[in-house]
């Protein structure tokens, strides 16, 4: 497996030998005055968005389901880079699961109502199910999280979003590609790929701007089960142009862009961050 030795970067600070970027000069503090709802950031992917976040100055509220201690260490982590943060616990699938995020949430924020600033949906589960595996009880658990959940935290967040704000969704490139053991998670992430551009549509003339992140294979708790495999891992990235698979801090980064004011002019869209996965056959010259 190819891994980021830093020569492959753009110089000291700016890659995943140095993934946070904190404490350094690197970071700005773009986010300063804002407050960033991310879910499922307790680990992964969700984890190294709500660093970057809380290292470029928002308050983050870090979500997580059943994970306390993984939460406490995202938040201590952003705390000692001089961030600001707090967790809130809900486990999507729970039919109070939204009213309980959202509670958890407005106890935190200050009484004068400051409002949400960012919404980053990240909080997802896999499957594994071919078509004759997948069961109604997986099929309704996959829904529940991957899709009902998103969609009315998304629907809360919107009635507490300040204009100029950011909704971000994390999708995944499985919901173009065929891959048959996932057929139930890609149809969850088609699911979230259609609510971007609608919702882009509709809050646009507050500046709001949504817009959705779809990864390829990454390096987290979700894939360690394959990717601690040398034949699949050298599979996958056999498919991949830049030849290696991602650090969760690849995707935090563009999120990063996406909620930060360079990223103002994007909306509706959705960015490929799969190291150009599927480009097609590579023909020696
Ligand atoms: N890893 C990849 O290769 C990859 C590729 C494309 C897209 N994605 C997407 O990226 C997102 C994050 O993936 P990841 O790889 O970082 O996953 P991960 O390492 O498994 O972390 C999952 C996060 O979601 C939370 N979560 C899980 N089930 C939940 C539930 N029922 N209710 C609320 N929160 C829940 C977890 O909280 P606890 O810690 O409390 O369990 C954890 O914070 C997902 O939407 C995933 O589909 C991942």
């Amino acid at each position: 497996m190819i891994r980021h030795s830093g020569a492959d970067t753009a110089g000291p600070g700016m890659g995943p030998a140095d993934p946070i970027r904190t404490g350094g000069a690197s970071i700005m503090s773009t986010l300063a005055g804002k407050t960033a709802l991310v879910t499922g950031s307790s680990r992964g992917i969700g984890r190294a968005i709500a660093i970057r976040l809380g290292a470029e100055g928002a308050r983050v509220a870090v979500h997580y389901a059943n994970n306390e201690d993984a939460a406490a260490e995202t938040v201590a982590r952003i705390e000692k880079e001089g961030g600001r943060a707090f967790a809130v616990q809900a486990r999507f699938g729970d039919d109070d699961a939204v009213d309980r995020l959202f509670e958890g949430l407005a106890a935190r924020l200050p009484a004068d109502g400051g409002g949400l600033d960012i919404l980053v949906n990240n909080a997802g589960i896999s499957s594994h199910s071919s078509i004759g595996q997948i069961t109604p009880e997986e099929w309704d658990t996959l829904l529940a999280v991957n899709v009902t959940a998103p969609f009315f935290v998304t629907q809360r967040a919107v009635t507490m979003l300040n204009d100029g704000g950011r909704i971000v969704t994390i999708g995944s490139v499985a919901s173009r590609f065929s891959v048959s053991t996932q057929i139930g998670y890609s149809i969850t992430k088609a699911a979230l790929d259609a609510l971007t551009p609608a919702l882009a549509n509709e809050l646009g003339r507050r500046g709001i701007t949504v817009n959705s992140v779809a990864p390829g294979t990454v390096l987290t708790d979700m894939t360690a089960h394959y990717t601690s495999v040398p034949e699949v891992v050298a599979q996958l990235e056999s498919v991949v142009a830049l030849g290696r698979l991602a650090e969760p801090e690849e995707i935090a980064d563009v999120v990063a862009f996406l909620v930060g004011p360079q990223g103002r002019y994007i909306s509706g869209r959705t960015l490929d961050v799969s190291g150009g996965t599927y480009l097609g056959p590579i023909i020696p010259g």
